[in-house]
């Protein structure tokens, strides 16, 4: 099915649907989520319900290079929205000669692309900065991250047709979502620099306005009908519920880009003022079986996991290691995929195990020979955790 068509299907189907839940289109929106929760229940570790936050147990991480969407960790400010494919429009507006307001189907005439890329929560292991010294905010362990195929527009060509000002040197991102905080009620916001946006490599985008996930139409909490997918950076700037696209000569001053997703030690406002937002996800792995606390018979066993390049052009994982011995020694692991630009490789290693044997730990080596850190600096709001990743067995 050609993407038009399958826009078009998808515009229909969701009008079927809201014809038969009537004039309560909030009707429409919880049987999509209660279908997302069912597999919930057994399948994710949901943080909250309202809104929606959570991630997948770790062996089912695991299981395939292509993360299923039931599978796929759920990180959501704002409750889901309700949105109507009927009569959705996205513009794009700021500093460009002509502004676009466009359908759905309008957004599927343009030239479709598909991209397999990982998507991760600045946030994920927070709760091992945690152990440090308390963050708050969701409580990650290491699956927020997926792995998944992604298909749409290219923003190049949409910022192409728009005619970009010579000044222009920032695109935002504003979603359809209410998020509140702070006593206030506002949409969450992204944006990344021009130069990211314009950089298309072979089959990878700068940056791809996705409909479809592992080519079904997005879940409404991955963001239906249409998201931004930013390979390489972290999930903040993968707007889900795209309405609006600016394209300014500064950073958004979205509260999510202004303030929040900035690595800062205490989180004083002049540490705020001072630092720039976070784009580019961090060199990572984590072991994902056996699980913390597993009980292990001596002998050889097999452990398995992801790692993750950082969000750098050019650059994969050479190479992932994992130590019985508390760091004393090293076994190589087993690459399980091909390597690909901002794509984790999952990753398998046999290694020996005693009645001595207290933890288990990986670390990554990327395509620069740079080595996941062993620790990292505690920052107030918990991102980036990509020290060596401890697993304690029995
Ligand atoms: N977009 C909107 N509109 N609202 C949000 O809360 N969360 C962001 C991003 N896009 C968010 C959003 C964050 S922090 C992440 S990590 C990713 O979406 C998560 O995408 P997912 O829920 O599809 O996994």
């Amino acid at each position: 099915m050609t993407q038009p068509s399958l826009l078009a299907s998808l515009d229909r189907r969701l009008f079927l649907r809201q014809l038969s839940a009537g004039a309560i289109g909030l009707i429409c929106v919880s049987a999509r989520r209660d279908s997302v929760l069912a597999a919930d229940e057994s399948r994710l570790l949901v943080h909250s319900k309202a809104p929606m936050n959570a991630e997948p147990l770790l062996p089912d991480l695991v299981r395939s290079w292509v993360t299923p969407v039931e599978s796929f960790f759920i990180r959501s400010h704002g409750n889901t929205p309700e949105i109507k494919a009927d009569s959705f429009r996205l513009s794009i507006e700021g500093l460009v000669e002509s502004p676009l307001s466009l359908s759905l189907s309008e957004l599927g005439r343009f030239e479709q692309h598909g991209v397999t890329a990982t998507l991760t929560c600045a946030g994920n292991r927070r709760s091992e900065h945690s152990r440090v010294k308390p963050v708050k905010g969701v409580q990650w362990r290491e699956g927020a991250i997926g792995n998944a195929k992604w298909r749409g527009a290219r923003l190049s060509d949409l910022l192409k047709k728009a005619g970009v000002r010579e000044s222009a040197k920032h695109v935002w991102f504003e979603g359809l979502d209410a998020v509140e905080d702070g006593g206030k009620t506002f949409a969450f916001g992204g944006s990344i620099p021009l130069e990211k946006a314009l950089l298309d490599r072979d089959t990878m985008p700068g940056a791809l306005l996705a409909t479809t996930m592992n080519d079904q139409p997005l879940t409404a909490d991955h963001g239906f009908p249409v998201r931004m997918v930013v390979p390489g950076y972290v999930g903040a700037r993968s707007v889900k519920w795209l309405s609006k696209i600016v394209v300014s000569d500064r950073p958004s001053p979205n509260h999510f880009v202004a303030d929040v997703y900035k690595l800062i030690d205490e989180g004083t406002l002049l540490e705020v003022a001072e630092n720039g937002p976070i784009y580019r996800m961090p060199l990572n792995s984590a072991i994902c079986t056996p699980t913390a606390g597993a009980a292990l018979k001596p002998g050889r066993i097999e452990v398995a996991g992801y790692a993750l390049p950082p969000g750098v052009p050019g650059v994969s994982i050479r190479k992932v290691e994992v130590s019985a011995d508390s760091g004393r020694s090293w076994t190589e692991a087993k690459l399980n995929s091909a390597a690909a630009d901002f794509c984790w490789q999952l990753w398998s290693a046999e290694v020996a195990v005693n009645s001595a044997t207290k933890e288990l730990i990986v670390r990554a080596i990327d395509s620069r020979g740079e080595i996941q850190p062993e620790t990292v600096r505690w920052n107030a709001k918990g991102y980036l955790f990509n020290a060596w990743h401890h697993v304690a067995v029995n």
